[in-house]
């Protein structure tokens, strides 16, 4: 399974690139907001750091405004793709960016027959929200279970995305339930990479080596 990174934030994701862990970047207008700074200008310099796919989400909930949209958001670099909610209209902009080799990314999936239709329109991705389902007492990696399962029995060529992580537990299940990719906020990362046993065993050796140091020198 792939990782990426869930935020806007530079800082963040030139850490995660210098550890060599993600492939990826998701962004929506709520993490863009944070930043503080010119949308276009932040999407453009995410582009140029990340070597693979950036997802930038369109405001505009009419067909035409969200292709407007698209179109000049796929414009700033190759690897933009366009996040498009799941609507009737989101599905027609699918649809039509598709056609034109416009990678798109078809976000807040709350069940496995939404994230199928978004895969019949043209998606390229599909991204199930698990965090925001567990919220309201759904089991949010069932859909993610699901949409693995109905892609993989039809061979569509649309990747599914874990989306709304919230502790590396989600990562794991979203691995084992065969998710392509999970993209988790810097947070998540970070917990992933801890472990108490870690931090003593490292304590440990470094104390072994130092009362054995005098032994070990010449
Ligand atoms: C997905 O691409 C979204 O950006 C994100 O995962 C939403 O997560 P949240 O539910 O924590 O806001």
């Amino acid at each position: 399974m792939e990782l990426y990174l869930d935020t806007a934030n530079v800082d963040e994701i030139r850490t995660a690139l210098e550890w060599g862990v993600i492939s990826g970047v998701t962004t929506n207008p709520t993490l863009v907001a944070k930043e503080k700074r010119p949308w276009k200008e932040l999407i453009k310099e995410i582009t140029s750091l990340v070597p693979g796919p950036v997802s930038a989400e369109v405001l505009s909930l009419d067909y035409e405004g969200m292709v407007r949209e698209a179109r000049e958001l796929a414009a700033l670099a190759p690897n933009v793709v366009i996040k498009i909610p799941i609507t009737p209209e989101g599905l027609k902009a699918v649809k039509t960016l598709s056609r034109e080799g416009i990678k798109t990314n078809v976000t807040l999936v709350f069940s496995a027959t939404q994230g199928l239709l978004a895969a019949r329109a043209g998606a390229s991705f599909v991204s199930p929200f698990v965090g925001r389902l567990d919220d309201v007492s759904n089991e949010g990696m069932e859909v993610v279970a699901d949409l693995v399962m109905i892609i993989e029995n039809y061979g569509l060529p649309t990747r599914v995305i874990a989306a709304s992580i919230r502790h590396p537990m989600h990562v794991l299940e979203a691995a084992r339930a065969g998710a392509h990719i999970a993209t988790v906020p810097f947070g998540v990362l970070q917990a992933m990479i801890r472990h108490p046993l870690t931090d003593v065993g490292i304590k440990r050796f470094l104390d072994d080596w130092e009362k054995a140091k005098s032994s070990l020198q010449g």
